[in-house]
């Protein structure tokens, strides 16, 4: 079929590179969090490796300004994760007209320029009011279109977000739900087209 990379490629890539879902606050008990765990979900679902990581666990280290020259270990660590990642799948709440400000302190702290550098990118958006994370989303788009990565052009906005979970964190509105389970799919397909090295030669 037309735009499907071969099963084989695909599946061997997936298998050694997962798809890092990153929940893009440090906030306790977010929803970016539990939009996090039904991206891992529907990835599970696909086949696809995936990790979450959530900056809730961001080593407090780094919230110390040495920590621009000198990395702490436990950030050595993650900077290893997103560089050995096939594509990012990030999930940004907004936070007073954009993304959280610890958001750009990660973005800040990672490698310059290998981190991104046509590292393949999705985004989800959250927010209480009606744009859904729009604002923050497109933020972030410049700021990875200055980077050079490739950004999937699928993105998810949930506007309400806070009336959209039951009491165990699942999903009620199936139309968001689909929509994500799209981009998911999308995504496991677009990452290892777009990742450069790993194209087939
Ligand atoms: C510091 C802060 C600023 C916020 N600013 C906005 C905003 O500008 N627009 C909006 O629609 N919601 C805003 N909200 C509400 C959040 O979008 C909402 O609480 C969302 O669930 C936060 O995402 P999280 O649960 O992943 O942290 C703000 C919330 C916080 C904590």
């Amino acid at each position: 079929m037309a735009g499907v990379a071969p099963l084989r490629y695909r599946l061997h890539t997936m298998a050694e590179r997962p798809i890092l879902i990153i929940s893009g606050t440090n906030r306790p008990n977010s929803n970016a969090l539990r939009i996090a765990k039904i991206l891992a979900a529907n990835y599970e679902r696909l086949g696809v490796a995936h990790e979450i990581f959530s900056l809730a666990e961001l080593p407090k280290e780094i919230f110390d300004g040495s920590a621009y020259a000198n990395k702490p270990p436990a950030m050595v660590a993650l900077q290893q994760r997103v560089l050995e990642a096939i594509g990012l799948h990030i999930i940004t709440p907004e936070y007073n007209g954009s993304f959280p400000g610890v958001l750009k302190y990660f973005i800040d702290m990672l490698k310059f320029p290998e981190s991104f550098e046509h590292k393949p990118v999705a985004f989800v958006g959250e927010a209480a009011g009606v744009w859904g994370g729009l604002r923050a989303v497109e933020q972030l788009q410049q700021i990875f279109s200055y980077r050079n990565a490739h950004i999937l052009p699928d993105r998810v906005f949930m506007p309400g977000v806070g009336t959209k979970f039951d009491g165990t964190g699942k999903l009620t509105d199936v139309a968001i739900e689909e929509r994500l389970a799209k981009q998911c799919e999308r995504f496991a397909r677009y990452a290892p087209h777009v990742s450069g090295p790993h194209l087939p030669q």
